[in-house]
């Protein structure tokens, strides 16, 4: 059966609902110029009846696709004919149960689950997104690509565009990415351009470019992307046998995730493979809190897709005002435009989600914590862990209930933050090296 009678792209505007064939890079709705999501009549495809039958998989490992922690799952995003999927092994990464973390966030020990995402081939979940979106970029036949980022989607761009041979252009704001991440860009060969300006203003005008010179986009607003990173919430389910948790927690910069995690859900359910969808709490930074202030404070919800755009051009028309830009040392989530916005709050109905916003003080303990007791990451990973702590703290998430942060990054992608931390004694965790002499007998006191 050919893909295009089983995938199409919809637009997500109840009022507007057209639909195209996947066969086209449209990234807005060329209607009403919302977002597109992928959707699937699922009457024709033919899915595991249970969720363990994924397992399967698992044993024929040596076909790459079945290696790939997203393409395993592929019968639940199955846009794309298999001559074209694209991988480089991404989505071996690793749920931990963390117990020291855990007390750490007031969680009882058994309850607390890590998902480190940094471990994919370029070190952040992007991997995730990209292996789908370079298929879809190889199915349209698409010769060059481009990107905006706040640095780990630029440097998974760079890594799969050289992998399969597209040409890759990014932008970033000058002086706001981490330097692990900036290297990778610039090893992998992309053409990378420094903007004077912040990630929307690159956001804005990576669009711009690619309408005008066709290139391929490969930000979150690929309905795609979304696509692949639904995966992350397969493998936490199949990480607890196939459990569902009672609470997802993510960091949001974009929107993308956890726009994707709703759906992931929310299809999981509709097909019968899960009996209950968790909650999810999504993570800003104070400096960049555009969603906890529309969500918590203007009162902003998805309202069956009727959303209300005048709030939110309100607030954006304030943001320019002022000549907002946001700020965080969490630099991936330095975002104050999400593209994603609406998607998300559809996935804030579908998990009876919450938002919360913490400090940068708040983000660098908790990950030095993760760092100490656990396998370290960036610091919008860490997000999550300061914000399930506070939501600890509230009393809103309970002790005993089973939560899964995802950890989005890893820990190397921004040594500088890390190593400021603790050698400036920035934060109660601080491990701050110590000057020695070139003595024996000095470094043997010291030790002791
Ligand atoms: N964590 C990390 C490590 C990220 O790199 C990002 C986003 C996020 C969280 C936020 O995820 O956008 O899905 O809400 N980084 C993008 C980039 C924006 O360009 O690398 P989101």
């Amino acid at each position: 059966m050919g893909i295009s009678s089983t995938a199409f792209q919809k637009c997500i505007n109840p009022d507007c609902g057209a639909e195209f064939d996947c066969g086209q890079a449209l990234f807005k709705c060329p209607s009403c110029g919302q977002l597109l999501d992928a959707q699937y009549n699922w009457d024709k495809i033919k899915v595991p009846g249970k969720l363990s039958d994924f397992a399967g998989s698992w044993a024929n490992r040596t076909n790459p696709l079945d290696f790939s922690g997203v393409w395993r799952f592929r019968e639940l995003l199955n846009f794309c004919d298999d001559k074209y999927k694209v991988t480089i092994g991404e989505g071996q990464t690793i749920l931990q149960q963390n117990d020291a973390v855990a007390e750490y966030v007031d969680v009882k020990p058994g309850r607390l689950y890590l998902q480190y995402e940094g471990l994919n081939p370029s070190g952040s979940f992007k991997d995730n997104g990209m292996t789908a979106a370079f298929s879809h970029a190889k199915m349209v036949g698409a010769g060059s690509c481009a990107c905006a980022s706040t640095g780990n989607t630029s440097a998974s761009v760079a890594l799969y565009a050289h992998s399969c041979g597209l040409k890759a252009t990014v932008f970033i704001g000058s002086g706001r990415i981490a330097f692990g991440k900036l290297s990778q860009g610039i090893e992998y060969g992309a053409q990378t351009i420094q903007i004077l300006g912040d990630f929307d203003d690159c956001m804005r005008q990576v669009q711009d470019v690619c309408s005008r010179l066709g290139l391929y986009l490969l930000n979150s607003l690929n309905p795609f992307r979304l696509e692949g990173q639904k995966t992350i919430m397969y493998r936490i389910l199949e990480g607890l046998g196939w459990d569902v948790p009672d609470w997802i927690v993510v960091p949001g910069g974009n929107l993308g995730n956890s726009s994707a995690f709703g759906k992931a859900f929310d299809e999981l359910k509709q097909l019968g493979l899960i009996k209950r969808i968790p909650r999810m709490a999504i993570i800003n930074a104070t400096g960049a809190d555009t969603l906890t202030d529309l969500v918590n404070n203007k009162k902003l919800t998805w309202n069956n897709g009727k959303v209300d755009q005048k709030i939110i051009d309100n607030y954006y028309t304030d943001l320019t005002a002022c000549n907002f830009s946001p700020h965080t040392c969490a630099s991936a989530i330095e975002i104050s435009r999400p593209v994603n916005l609406k998607k998300c709050l559809r996935a804030i109905d579908i998990c009876n989600g919450i938002v919360r916003a913490v400090t940068d003080e708040e983000i660098l303990d908790a990950k030095a914590i993760i760092g100490k007791y656990g396998l370290g990451c960036e610091p919008a990973s860490a997000a999550t862990i300061a914000g399930l702590r506070n939501l600890r703290a509230e009393g809103i998430i309970d002790k005993n209930e089973r939560v899964a942060c995802v950890l989005t990054g890893h820990p190397l992608k921004d040594p500088n933050v890390t190593v400021n931390y603790h050698k400036e004694k920035q934060g109660k965790f601080s491990n701050p090296p110590i000057e020695a002499p070139n003595d024996i007998d000095e470094i043997i006191k010291l030790i002791h």
